[in-house]
């Protein structure tokens, strides 16, 4: 767990009362064994917050945020985790010991790139070879306070630049191979990954650099090449520009992403701030995770000409899942927010933002003008076609609000959208076994199985079933999700560790595991309902082991067709014996 040790994060959460903790932020009411507020991360009129005192723990049921005291600091003051378990070892007494180095191998990696950084920069505002550069720049509206902002460079042309300054410095060059800036020739020796182009360093949210992108100055292809995945690079797990505007996002109160460099340059230069850059890939989970550390609302500002495709709706959908309320600007057709901010300015940019609209409502009103809604087939398919979408969003009080916009424009009642709702979701789970108990999980356990999640609940909760679930293997589980937190507790029972919620979710770390987590242990369950726990247990394991036999004999039957096809009666004879020993064909 980063550079603290686990021991000192296990004494500062125990010398922390959670309660304590959220109390000095805002008021607690008791409720049962809990205690309940309103949200802070998300809107809501009745308290679905709850935190546990005895479990040190707090989850929200309307947003499904949660964790233990480290992510709510982290969380309500925006924290990263080494700032978070600062504050709170502070407030709790704790010394943290005198943080081990990164790895003498990683910083090494981390200034080859800022050494490069430099020279490219340097080598943009001096040197004479760049002056079609710096013309390019200025004609695109760049003005040089701006490069100096994001630190824009030039990458020479000749191919060893960058190889003869590293050099210069005594550097070592295997680790700039190893980050991307050289690559190695066939006949020995290195040249420069980045020849000709306009260099953009990509920093993370501590201030390093992490890779770069390059732009050819004209039409040649491919007009933008990237660091590719290194140690230090991830892609996917960063947002250009979030570095530097964070603290706006945080106090705009939502983030606007673009798709390009020069479109977040742009916007800055105006004074938009508060934006980020995708870079013109899809995004992931990761970066949604990322987003919602500073805020709970997007703005996705397209082109003009992309907005209009369903396929690139589908691509935000991530945000959805993310819990995120998710809007969309429009630009005019032919422009993108470069160009737009350029030539219309600040104020119309403003305005196309404010005029941003609901993701779903977008959704809908693309698709309304293809449906006949005098017919009810017509209503059918176009609440078919919302469905997957509505099936997405990982926030109750958003899809209940959209769910009552759908029912009234398509006219239809809104039980009939919920129940094709819960229907889809039905089907993805395949089975129930303790019908009714897990029915309010939804939306976020949505795609998981029930006898996963049961299980999961139950060992979470029972300490001694962690022992008997052993007998499972990875492969019996499906969800990644429950895969990660088994094999946690499995080690943790392995060390002879306490298993104790705030200490599971602590080694979790952020994100989607921790939340599953929060939310099965604050779910209590009466007296009665414990008697059951064994009885229970061994029927998900049960479950489990069926689903996965099942799924061997399907496989085992396709092979077996298939070598039945090509005759191959070797392979036949080997199946058949693997079929009957599974005893496929009784049920
Ligand atoms: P300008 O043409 O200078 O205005 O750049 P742009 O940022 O507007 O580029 P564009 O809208 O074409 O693409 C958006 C983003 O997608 C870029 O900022 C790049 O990150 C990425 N991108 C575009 N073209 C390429 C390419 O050829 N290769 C790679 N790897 N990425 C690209
Ligand atoms: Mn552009």
């Amino acid at each position: 767990m980063g550079f603290i040790p686990d021991n000192t994060i296990d004494e500062i959460l125990a010398r922390t009362d959670i309660v304590e903790l959220i109390s000095s932020y805002f008021p607690l009411k008791r409720a049962g064994r809990n205690f309940k507020a309103l949200c802070p991360f998300h809107k809501e009129k009745t308290p679905s917050f709850m935190v546990s005192p005895d479990k040190q723990i707090f989850h929200c049921f309307g947003c499904n945020e949660g964790g233990n005291a480290l992510h709510f600091l982290m969380r309500y003051e925006h924290l990263e985790f080494p700032e978070a378990v600062k504050v709170l070892a502070k407030r709790a007494g704790v010394r943290i010991p005198e943080a081990k180095k990164e790895s003498p191998g990683i910083l090494e990696l981390y200034k080859i790139n800022n050494l490069a950084m430099q020279f490219y920069h340097h080598i943009l505002l001096n040197s004479s070879q760049s002056e079609p550069v710096r013309d390019y720049l200025a004609k695109r509206g760049l003005l040089k306070t701006t490069w100096e902002k994001f630190k824009l460079g030039f990458s020479p042309p000749q191919g060893e630049a960058l190889v003869n300054f590293l050099k210069e410095k005594g550097i070592d060059l295997e680790p700039a191979e190893r980050v991307g800036l050289l690559m190695r020739r066939e006949s020995g020796g290195y040249f420069d990954f980045f020849r000709g182009r306009i260099i953009y360093p990509i920093f993370d949210l501590r201030e390093r650099i992490i890779g770069f992108g390059g732009r050819v100055l004209d039409d040649t292809l491919p007009k933008y090449i990237n660091t590719p995945e290194t140690v230090v690079y991830k892609k996917g797990e960063n947002l250009y520009g979030l570095n530097l505007s964070r603290e706006y996002i945080r106090d705009k109160g939502f983030v606007i992403i673009v798709e390009g460099y020069m479109d977040l340059i742009s916007s800055f230069q105006v004074g938009f701030n508060n934006l980020v850059a995708s870079l013109g890939t899809a995004l992931t989970p990761e970066q949604v995770r990322l987003l919602k550390r500073y805020t709970s609302s997007v703005v996705v500002l397209y082109d003009g000409d992309k907005a209009g495709e369903l396929a690139a709706l589908r691509g935000l959908e991530v945000l959805l899942e993310g819990g995120l309320e998710v809007k969309l600007a429009v630009l005019p057709s032919g422009f993108d927010p470069d160009s737009f901010v350029r030539e219309k300015g600040k104020e119309e940019f403003e305005k196309i933002i404010k005029e941003a609209r609901n993701i779903l409502e977008y959704k809908l009103e693309i698709l309304l003008p293809q449906y006949n809604l005098q017919s009810i087939e017509g209503k059918v398919n176009l609440i078919k076609e919302m469905l997957p979408t509505l099936a997405k969003i990982d926030n109750h009080i958003m899809l209940s609000e959209f769910v009552k916009q759908l029912a009234d424009k398509v006219s239809v009642s809104e039980e009939s959208i919920w129940a094709e709702l819960k229907k889809g979701r039905e089907r993805k789970r395949g089975f129930n076994i303790e019908k009714g108990s897990l029915e309010e999980r939804i939306p976020i356990f949505s795609s998981l199985r029930e006898a996963e999640i049961t299980l999961l609940r139950l060992i979470l909760k029972e300490k001694s079933l962690v022992r008997e679930a052993r007998s499972l293997m990875e492969e019996d589980f499906l969800s990644p999700e429950v895969k990660k937190i088994v094999n946690l507790l499995f080690t943790l029972e392995e060390g002879n560790k306490p298993i104790e919620p705030s200490r599971i979710v602590s080694y979790l770390g952020e994100g989607f595991p921790n939340k599953m987590v929060t939310r099965l242990l604050m779910e209590e369950d009466s007296e009665e309902a414990k008697q059951d726990y064994t009885k229970i247990f061994s029927e998900c394991v049960q479950k489990l082991r069926e689903d996965k036999r099942r799924k061997t004999c399907e496989r085992l039957r396709e092979e077996i067709a298939l070598a039945q096809k090509e005759g191959n009666l070797e392979r036949l004879e080997e199946l058949l014996r693997e079929f009957n020993a599974i005893a496929c064909g009784r049920k």
